[in-house]
């Protein structure tokens, strides 16, 4: 069993532990036998009605189902094939600026509108940054269900910034301190972001400060503040719990898509 769609947002500065939650959301399979009792045969005497039931044991399959989508990765992918876009967007991801409009909006709106997204339910990391960019998404009919804001100290996100590396055959994201890759191969082949220095995560920083209020004000009554300074499993744990919440609700009142 996988629950109907919910659309998430989760927000938060330069290597708050987004991408990092995004994977361990995508990625949640959790099984669990139940216990179910059917009834299969009715008896009337004159006074008592008697029910009988059979037991049976079944799995049940919990995941969200989710589609990661990542304005940041959408970007490097951008750069990876030397468009034009690419070129201009790797001139303002390196000065720690938010990349124009022009470029970024109809790049995530396409994505939204890929029929995996809308048949799934997105998770929509690192968009909108800005005001114009939250409009813009609300004036094509993208509405998130909760957003999910997580809140790291400045001295933390530094640290994690500069040990982060990227597995270029996988995708997944290591930190040479927290989560050090599994083997000697993986090691060897990691990479490294071109804006992750601690003089770009500065950069980075003051951009995400200069704009995060016009974005938290629009979402205010669906934000939903996640601790993030924990291990990123007690990170994750709060966010399930958040997620498990919002599609209980949405299931009792009957409004899952
Ligand atoms: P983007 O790629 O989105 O970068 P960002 O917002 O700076 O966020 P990061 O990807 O750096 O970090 P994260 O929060 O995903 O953290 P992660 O999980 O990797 O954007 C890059 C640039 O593109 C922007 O600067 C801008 O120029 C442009 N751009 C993007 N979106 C745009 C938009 N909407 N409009 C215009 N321009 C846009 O974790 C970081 C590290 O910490 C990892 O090593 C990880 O292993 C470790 N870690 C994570 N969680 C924990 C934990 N709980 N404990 C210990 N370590 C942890």
């Amino acid at each position: 069993v996988s629950q109907d769609k919910i659309n998430v947002m989760i927000s938060g500065a330069p290597a708050s532990g987004k991408g990092t939650q995004c994977h361990l959301i995508t990625n949640k399979v959790t099984y669990f036998l139940s216990l179910r009792q059917i009834p299969y045969s009715i008896t009337y005497s004159q006074l008592n009605c008697y029910v009988t039931y059979s037991l049976t044991i079944s799995s049940i399959c919990i995941q969200y189902g989710l589609v990661h989508v990542a304005a940041g990765d959408l970007l490097r992918a951008e750069i990876a094939t030397g468009s034009e876009n690419g070129k201009r967007a790797k001139q303002y991801m390196e000065k720690g600026q938010l990349v124009p409009d022009e470029i970024v909006v109809m790049m995530v709106k396409d994505r939204l509108l890929q029929p995996d997204s809308k048949e799934n339910g997105w998770l929509l990391d690192g968009y909108p940054r800005s005001l114009s960019q939250a409009t813009k998404l609300k004036g094509f009919g993208f509405e998130p269900d909760i957003f999910l804001l997580l809140e790291v100290s400045e001295d933390v996100l530094v640290e994690r910034v500069v040990g982060r590396r990227l597995d270029p055959v996988t995708g997944k994201i290591y930190h040479l301190k927290y989560s050090p890759p599994e083997t000697e191969e993986i090691a060897a082949r990691l990479t490294q972001r071109f804006d992750d220095t601690e003089e770009k995560v500065k950069l980075r920083l003051n951009t995400h400060h200069q704009n995060v209020e016009s974005v938290l004000s629009l979402y205010n009554d669906i934000t939903v503040k996640i601790n993030g300074n924990v291990s990123k499993e007690e990170v994750f744990a709060q966010i399930d719990s958040a997620l498990t919440s919002l599609v209980e609700q949405k299931a009792a009142s009957g409004s899952m898509a």
